[in-house]
C-alpha cells in the first residue's frame, strides 16, 4: 500500500450524524431472550442508535457528509469524487452514493459505492489517498454508513445486540507541505488494505444476490438478514486488527509508542483490548464510543474520530493509528497526522 516519506493527502474535515432513537440493551430484554449484563460484559455495548422509518442510507450519509464539508470548509460544489462504504445500501442498484451526489448537490463526477463492510471506510481513505496522490483530484468526499437495522433479524440475540445505525464523513485533499506546530508533516503516513476470502461465509446477508435470488420461501426464513459465526469472527479479528496495525506502522517507520491515539473500528469491547494489548498501547491512549452507538460498521472510525476530535480530545498535530475488520474477512489501517 503507500508509504510516505512526505504525506501527499491531508484530511480537511469530518462530520458524522447519529439518529436520534435510542435502542438501550433494557430495551432489547423485552425483545429476545437476553440482559444487560451478557451484552454490556460479552461486548462493552449499553445502547445503539435506530433510524426512524421513512430515513434512509443516504440520508444519514448526507447529513454527516454536509457537517464534514462545513468543517473543512469545502462547497460540495467543488468535490472531485464521492466514495461510500456501505453494506446496507439505499438499494442493490443504483449506488447510494449517487443519491448522496444528488442530496448534497456535487457535480458530475465519479460517486460510487464500495462494498468493505466494516473496513470500507478504511479502503475508501486509501482510495481517496491514491487518487489525490497522483493530483488527479483535489477534494474526495469519503463517507462510511450503515443503517444495519433494516439487516438485522431482531428476533436473533447472537447478532441484534450488537449494531447500530450511523454515518460518518471526511473531505480529503493535497497535503500541501502542511506541518504541524512541531514542524512535523501533516497528512496520511501510510494505508494498508487486505482481504481474505477463505473466511467469506462467517459473516453474510445470504439471499437477495445471484446465489439466492430474493421470494417468499428466502424471506420467511430471516436470508436476508445478517447472519454470523461470532467466534469466527472474533479470533480473526483481535489477530488482524493487530497485525494491520504493525503494518501501518511500520511503513510509516514508527512504533506504537509515538502514536498518540489509536482510533479502532467498535466491533466488540473484548476486541478492542485484545488487539490493543498485543499492540503494547496504553488504554488511555484508545478511543471508544461502542458503548454509546454499538457496532456501525463501516461508520465506525469516521464516527469516532470526528466525535474525539470535536470534543477537543484529539488534536490538530497528533498522530492518530485507525484500524478496522468486517465481513470478507477484508480489514486495513491508516496513519494520520492531523
Ligand atoms: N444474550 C444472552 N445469551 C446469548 C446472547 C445474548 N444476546 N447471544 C448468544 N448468547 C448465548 C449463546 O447462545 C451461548 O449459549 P449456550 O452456551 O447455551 O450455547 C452463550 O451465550 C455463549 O455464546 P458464544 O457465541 O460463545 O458467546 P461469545 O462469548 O463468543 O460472544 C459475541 C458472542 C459477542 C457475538 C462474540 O463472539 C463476538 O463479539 N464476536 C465478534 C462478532 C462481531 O463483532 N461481529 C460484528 C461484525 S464483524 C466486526 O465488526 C469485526
Amino acid at each position: 500500500m503507500s508509504q510516505l516519506t512526505t504525506p501527499r493527502t491531508r484530511i480537511l474535515g469530518t462530520g458524522h450524524y447519529l439518529p436520534e432513537i435510542v435502542r438501550t440493551n433494557h430495551d432489547l430484554e423485552k425483545m429476545v431472550d437476553t440482559t444487560d449484563a451478557w451484552i454490556t460484559e460479552r461486548t462493552g455495548i449499553k445502547e445503539r442508535r435506530i433510524t426512524p422509518d421513512g430515513m434512509v442510507t443516504s440520508d444519514l450519509a448526507r447529513f454527516a457528509a454536509e457537517r464534514a464539508l462545513e468543517n473543512a470548509g469545502v462547497s460540495a460544489k467543488d468535490l472531485d469524487m464521492i466514495v461510500v462504504g456501505t453494506v446496507t445500501p439505499d438499494m442493490p442498484m443504483p449506488a447510494t452514493a449517487v443519491f448522496l451526489q444528488q442530496k448534497l448537490g456535487a457535480p458530475v463526477c465519479p460517486a460510487f459505492d464500495l462494498s468493505a463492510a466494516c473496513a470500507g471506510f478504511i479502503f475508501g481513505m486509501s482510495i481517496a489517498d491514491q487518487f489525490i496522490a497522483t493530483g488527479a483530484m483535489k477534494r474526495i468526499l469519503i463517507v462510511g454508513v450503515e443503517l444495519l437495522s433494516r439487516v438485522i433479524n431482531w428476533n436473533d440475540r447472537t447478532t441484534c445486540v450488537l449494531f447500530g445505525d450511523g454515518a460518518g464523513a471526511m473531505v480529503l485533499g493535497p497535503a500541501e507541505g502542511a506541518v504541524s506546530e512541531s514542524g512535523k508533516p501533516r497528512g496520511v503516513l501510510s494505508t494498508k488494505l487486505l482481504s481474505d476470502g477463505a473466511l467469506a461465509h462467517s459473516l453474510m446477508i445470504p439471499a437477495g444476490g445471484s446465489v439466492a435470488p430474493m421470494s417468499h420461501e428466502l424471506l420467511e426464513l430471516h436470508q436476508n438478514k445478517v447472519h454470523m459465526r461470532g467466534q469466527d469472527i472474533f479470533k480473526v479479528a483481535v489477530k488482524n486488527l493487530y497485525s494491520a496495525s504493525k503494518n501501518a506502522l511500520d511503513l510509516a517507520g514508527m512504533t506504537p509508542d509515538e502514536v498518540d491515539w489509536i482510533c479502532p473500528h467498535q466491533a466488540n469491547m473484548r476486541i478492542i483490548d485484545l488487539a490493543v494489548q498485543r499492540l503494547a498501547v496504553k488504554r488511555e491512549r484508545v478511543l471508544t464510543n461502542i458503548d454509546r452507538v454499538g457496532n456501525t460498521s463501516s461508520a465506525s472510525i469516521p464516527i469516532l474520530l470526528d466525535e474525539s476530535i470535536r470534543s477537543g480530545k484529539v488534536k490538530t498535530g497528533e498522530t492518530v493509528l485507525m484500524c478496522a475488520l468486517g465481513a470478507g474477512i477484508s480489514w486495513g489501517s491508516a496513519l494520520v497526522r492531523l
